[in-house]
């Protein structure tokens, strides 16, 4: 018997439907609600957000695997144990979907989505001269699984692509820039701006006012990252003063985006709500069922997290 401690947030809203797919890949596993007290003997926990300090109290825990591609969230949890791995979730679907959402903000901005729903509320027939997007730079930051994919579907769109990581990585079908200097000159040379990074402390607050100001002028910033690396005061500044001609964001510093945040007047800010990549368990349970039995066969599972990077 393998006892799987779940949490998706309050409602626990997939929790049924993990159990559907993991009991079929073996009928010895058996998920519970992390709240529930039985959960106290689980050996593996399949989480989002935990409650602080309850992974603590799961005793024979022997592996915890995030129910998303980021682990930030657990981090924020001082009590975790310290000694147990994690693992991520790395699918090929989520890095798709989010490569959809992308494509999807970024043409409705070329392509002046806004000002034709515009008209049509007024039902007015006007045009805007359509824009050149053939060779239009495009600059994406972090170029893992799921940067690799948006960056090679923006090339066969004819965007002039290039990547940026903090450190060099293998070969990509793409132009790559590296380090501090590559993320400058990146600023500089790039008119759309993608940031799809982990959260870590190399991260956090890198999208500052200096960052928004090397950008040239016009330039459009789409995040799917993480809310916390953007300084949001800045961003809107950004977006107000006109050097900025706005922004399509899924992530924000605090979520659900609060009612009051200035970001809900902004009409050239784009709100989505953490939507571009759900987790699927219908395309994920499969490495989380192969992550448990090496963890139970005393092999290490795959896409594991390495603390010192925090992803
Ligand atoms: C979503 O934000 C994820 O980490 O998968």
């Amino acid at each position: 018997m393998t006892l799987i401690a779940f949490h998706d947030g309050i409602e626990n809203a997939s929790l049924d439907t993990w159990h559907y797919h993991l009991t079929k890949s073996d009928p010895q596993i058996s998920v519970i609600a992390l709240s529930d007290s039985k959960a106290n003997d689980a050996e593996i926990a399949l989480v989002w957000n935990p409650p602080d300090g309850r992974l603590a109290e799961l005793k024979n825990l022997k592996l915890i695997c995030s129910l998303g591609q980021g682990v930030d969230h657990l981090w924020k949890d001082q009590k975790r144990p310290q000694s147990v791995p994690i693992i991520r979730l790395v699918d090929l679907h989520m890095s798709h979907a989010l490569s959809q959402w992308v494509i999807a903000v970024l043409l409705d901005f070329l392509r002046d989505g806004p000002f034709y729903r515009e008209n049509r509320l007024k039902r007015e027939f006007n045009k805007l001269p359509q824009t050149n997007t053939i060779a239009m730079k495009v600059a994406i930051y972090g170029i893992g699984a799921i940067g690799s994919v948006v960056a090679q579907n923006l090339q066969s769109l004819q965007f002039d692509v290039s990547g940026w990581a903090q450190t060099p990585k293998t070969e990509r079908p793409f132009k790559q820039k590296i380090g501090k200097h590559g993320f400058e000159s990146l600023l500089h040379s790039n008119l759309i701006h993608i940031c799809l990074l982990p959260l870590t402390k190399n991260t956090k607050g890198l999208f500052s006012q200096d960052v928004f100001n090397q950008m040239p002028k016009g330039s459009y910033f789409i995040n799917a990252g993480r809310g916390e690396q953007v300084d949001e005061r800045a961003l809107l500044q950004a977006v107000r003063s006109g050097h900025l001609s706005g922004a399509a964001l899924d992530v924000f510093c605090e979520e659900p985006l609060p009612v009051s945040h200035p970001f809900w007047n902004e009409p050239k800010i784009s709100i989505w709500p953490h939507i571009a990549a759900q987790t699927d368990p219908a395309t994920t349970f499969e490495q989380i069922a192969r992550a448990i039995y090496a963890v139970k066969s005393g092999l290490a599972p795959k896409n594991l997290v390495d603390p010192n990077r925090e992803y």
